[in-house]
C-alpha cells in the first residue's frame, strides 16, 4: 500500500485536511463586538479587575512593560528554546515515568533506545504521549491514572516502516501505546517512583472490554457485528484530557477517534461521518489489518468512540463504562462540579475549529458516601450560547429542541448542538472550575479558520485567523453551576505585544515577559490559582517570537496576572497536571518532545515529571 501522508500530520493538521465543520455562530465576532463596545470599557461588566484588564489591554498600551507577576510564590522564568525542562529558582524536577518504562517486572529492560518497545511487552509498559491524569488515594496507596493520547508511529515502528504498520502485530503495538495507564507510586525517601508489579498497575487499551450506559447504550446506532447488543464496546482511544468524579473514579476523554477508522471498500458516506471527519483512509491504516476499523465492514464502530469513559482505578478488575448521556464528540476533558441542590454537573469541550462547549447535569443528586447510580447516565446535556452582551445560556439538547431522537442527540451531538444554535468556539480544550467560587474557565486554543476564506489578517479584524487563542470564563447565575444563565468575559487573550499593537497584542495581562500561545491544559490548585499549559507554535519566530518553547504558567483569577512557571523541551507540549496527596509535588505531562529528551540519547520519550520545591513547601 501507499505510505499515507497523514502519518506526518499533527491532529490539528489532520482536522484541517478533513474539514468536517459547518460553522454557525462566530464566537470571534462576538468577542470583537464585545471589545468594541464602549460600555465594556466603561465597567459594564460585573467581573471586576481582570475583566478591566482584558478590556483596556486590547485597545490600550499592549506594548508597555508591566510589573511582573506580583503575588506568586516563585520568581517567574524567562523563555527557553532548548531541549530541556526549566523551572523557577528553588524548584527541582525529575522524570517520574517515561514511555516504555515497565509497569511489571517482566517488562523491565523491554524498552530499547534504538527500537522502542517490542509488541509482546507493549501492554506492560507506560504508553506514549502522556496527557490528562489524576491522583487517587486508596487504602494508603497513591495511584495515578494517566492518558496516553496517541502514537508517533515513526518512533514506535521499525525504521523501514516509514511510519505505517505493515502487519497486524504492528497495529497492536501502536494500539497498545495509547489508552490509559493506572499505576501506583510511592515515595520511599528518593522522591515519587513507580511501584513496579503493584496489583493496581493496569493498562487499558483499544482492546479492553468495556460497557456503555445512558440512553444511547444498546441502541441500533452502537450495534456492530461483533457486538449485536451494542453494550460491550472494546477499548478506549485517543485519550486526551481527564476528569475526576466526586466519588473518586477517573474520567478519560476520547478525542480524535475519527482518524483511526477508514474504508477498504464501499461504505455509506453518512452525514454524521462528514460532520465528525470520518471516512476515506484512516491515519494509520488500522483498517487494512483489523476489520474493526474498516467502515465498509463495521460502519457503526466509530459510534462506540468519542465518549467520556469512567474507570475505577482502585479496582484493577473493574469494567470501564462509556457514558452516552455525556454526548459524543471530540472530548477534551470533563470537569465535574456540583450544583447547589446536589446534582452533578460536568463541563466539557469539543476540540475542533468552530465546535461547541457542553455541560451535563444529572437528574439525581449526590452526597458523600451515597449512591452514584444513574448520576452519569440520567440527566440533560446542554450546549453553550455566548451572547454579545456578555451573558450566555445553556441550551438543552432534547428531542423537542433538536427534532432528533434522544439516542441520535447523544451519538450525533454536534448536529444536535448546531440545531439549537450553540455558539461555535475557537477549539475548546480543557475546562477548569475555580474551587473557591462558582466560576469556570475554558481554554480556546486557536482557530486558523476564523475568517480565513480569502480574507487576510488585518488590524481592523484582529482575531481572524486566531493563532494565539484565549481563555473564556463564565459565572453561573446565583453562583450555582446547575443554573441555565451565566455571565462571561475573557480571562486572557493570548498575543504578542512585541509584534502587534492591536488585538493580536493580547490582553493587558499578556506582557513581553509572560507571553504564550495556544492555551490547552488547565487545572486549578486548591489555593484558587489557575495553571495554564500550552500546545502551540514553539518556533520562537515571527508572530511567536519571544514566546519560546511550550510552557506552563500560573494565572491569578482575581488580578489577572499570569506568570511563567515551567518551559518544556522544544517540540513538546505541556499537558496533564495533578499533585501528590500532600500537594508538595506537581506531576506534569510532557508530550511529544522533539529531541532525545529526557534520556539525552536515543528516542524522544514523552514522560510525566515530578516538580517540587526545594524547601518542601506545598503548591497550593
Ligand atoms: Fe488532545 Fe485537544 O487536545
Ligand atoms: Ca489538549
Ligand atoms: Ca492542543
Amino acid at each position: 500500500m501507499d505510505i499515507r501522508k497523514t502519518v506526518n500530520l499533527s491532529w490539528d493538521d489532520f482536522d484541517e485536511l478533513r474539514d468536517p465543520r459547518p460553522a454557525t455562530n462566530d464566537f470571534d465576532a462576538v468577542v470583537e463586538r464585545a471589545i468594541s463596545r464602549r460600555g465594556f470599557l466603561g465597567g459594564a461588566l460585573t467581573f471586576g479587575s481582570a475583566a478591566a484588564v482584558f478590556g483596556s489591554g486590547v485597545l490600550g498600551s499592549a506594548t508597555s512593560a508591566r510589573a511582573q507577576a506580583a503575588g506568586f510564590n516563585f520568581e517567574p522564568i524567562g523563555i527557553f528554546t532548548d531541549h530541556d525542562i526549566h523551572v523557577p529558582a528553588g524548584f527541582e524536577w525529575k522524570p517520574l515515568v517515561r514511555w516504555g518504562d515497565a509497569l511489571f517486572s517482566e517488562a523491565e529492560g523491554a524498552y530499547s533506545p534504538e527500537t522502542g518497545v517490542p509488541v509482546e511487552m507493549s501492554d506492560k509498559v507506560f504508553g506514549e504521549n502522556t496527557d490528562g491524569m489524576e491522583t487517587f488515594t486508596h487504602d494508603g496507596h497513591v495511584l495515578l491514572a494517566i492518558n496516553s493520547e496517541y502514537v508517533n508511529p515513526k518512533i514506535n515502528l521499525p525504521a523501514d516502516s516509514e511510519g505505517m504498520p505493515k502487519n497486524a502485530d504492528e497495529v497492536v503495538l501502536l494500539k497498545n501505546m495509547q489508552g490509559v495507564t493506572v499505576l501506583e507510586i510511592a515515595d520511599q525517601g528518593n522522591g515519587w517512583e513507580v511501584v513496579v508489579d503493584s496489583p493496581y498497575n493496569r493498562r487499558i487499551t483499544h482492546e479492553t472490554l468495556m460497557t456503555m450506559d445512558g440512553p444511547a447504550a444498546g441502541s441500533a446506532l452502537v450495534q456492530t457485528n461483533a457486538d449485536p447488543e451494542g453494550m460491550s464496546p472494546k477499548g478506549t482511544m485517543n485519550n486526551c484530557g481527564s476528569g475526576k468524579t466526586l466519588w473518586g473514579t477517573y474520567l478519560t476523554c476520547e478525542e480524535n477517534f475519527n482518524g483511526y477508522f477508514g474504508a477498504t471498500g464501499a461504505y455509506d458516506e453518512r452525514p454524521d461521518f462528514v460532520r465528525y471527519g470520518i471516512g476515506g483512509e484512516g491515519r494509520y491504516a488500522y483498517e487494512v489489518h483489523d476489520p474493526r476499523y474498516d467502515l465498509s465492514q463495521e460502519p457503526n464502530e466509530p459510534n462506540r468512540h468519542g465518549w467520556v469513559t469512567e474507570i475505577d482505578p482502585t479496582d484493577p478488575d473493574s469494567t470501564p463504562v462509556k457514558h452516552t448521556a455525556l454526548g459524543r464528540f471530540k472530548h477534551e476533558n470533563a470537569e465535574m462540579v456540583q450544583a447547589a441542590d446536589g446534582r452533578i454537573v460536568v463541563y466539557m469541550g469539543d476540540d475542533e475549529r468552530g465546535e461547541f462547549m457542553y455541560k451535563f447535569v444529572s437528574n439525581g443528586t449526590w452526597t458523600e458516601g451515597g449512591s452514584t447510580e444513574g448520576l452519569l447516565s440520567d440527566g440533560t446535556l446542554y450546549a453553550a450560547k455566548f451572547n454579545d452582551d456578555m451573558t450566555g445560556e445553556w441550551l438543552a439538547l432534547t428531542p423537542e429542541s433538536t427534532g432528533m431522537p434522544l439516542e441520535e442527540i447523544l451519538v450525533y451531538t454536534r448536529m444536535a448542538a448546531s440545531a439549537v444554535g450553540a455558539t461555535s468556539m475557537d477549539r475548546p480544550e480543557w475546562i477548569a472550575a475555580n474551587p473557591l467560587r462558582a466560576e469556570a474557565y475554558c481554554a480556546l486554543t486557536n482557530n486558523s479558520r476564523r475568517g480565513n476564506e480569502g480574507m487576510e489578517v488585518n488590524a481592523a479584524n484582529p482575531r481572524e485567523t486566531n493563532e494565539y487563542g484565549q481563555i473564556v470564563r463564565w459565572r453561573p447565575e446565583n453562583e450555582d453551576h446547575g443554573t441555565i444563565d451565566f455571565t462571561w468575559d475573557l480571562y486572557v487573550m493570548a498575543g504578542n505585544p512585541e509584534v502587534y499593537d492591536n488585538a493580536y497584542g493580547g490582553s493587558e495581562n499578556v506582557t513581553p515577559g509572560n507571553m504564550f500561545n495556544s492555551p490547552d491544559g488547565m487545572a486549578f490548585s486548591t489555593d484558587g490559582m489557575l495553571w495554564i499549559q500550552t500546545d502551540g507554535d514553539d518556533s520562537n519566530e515571527g508572530d511567536f517570537a519571544g514566546m519560546g518553547n511550550n510552557q506552563m504558567l500560573v494565572g491569578n483569577p482575581e488580578t489577572g496576572e499570569i506568570a511563567r512557571f515551567l518551559t518544556a523541551p522544544n517540540g513538546a507540549e505541556v499537558t496533564g497536571l495533578t499533585w501528590s496527596p500532600d500537594l508538595k509535588v506537581a506531576f506534569v505531562g510532557i508530550q511529544h518532545p522533539g529531541g532525545a529528551w529526557p534520556d539525552g540519547e536515543g528516542k524522544p520519550r514523552s514522560a510525566v515529571i515530578s516538580v517540587w520545591r526545594q524547601d518542601g513547601a506545598a503548591f497550593g
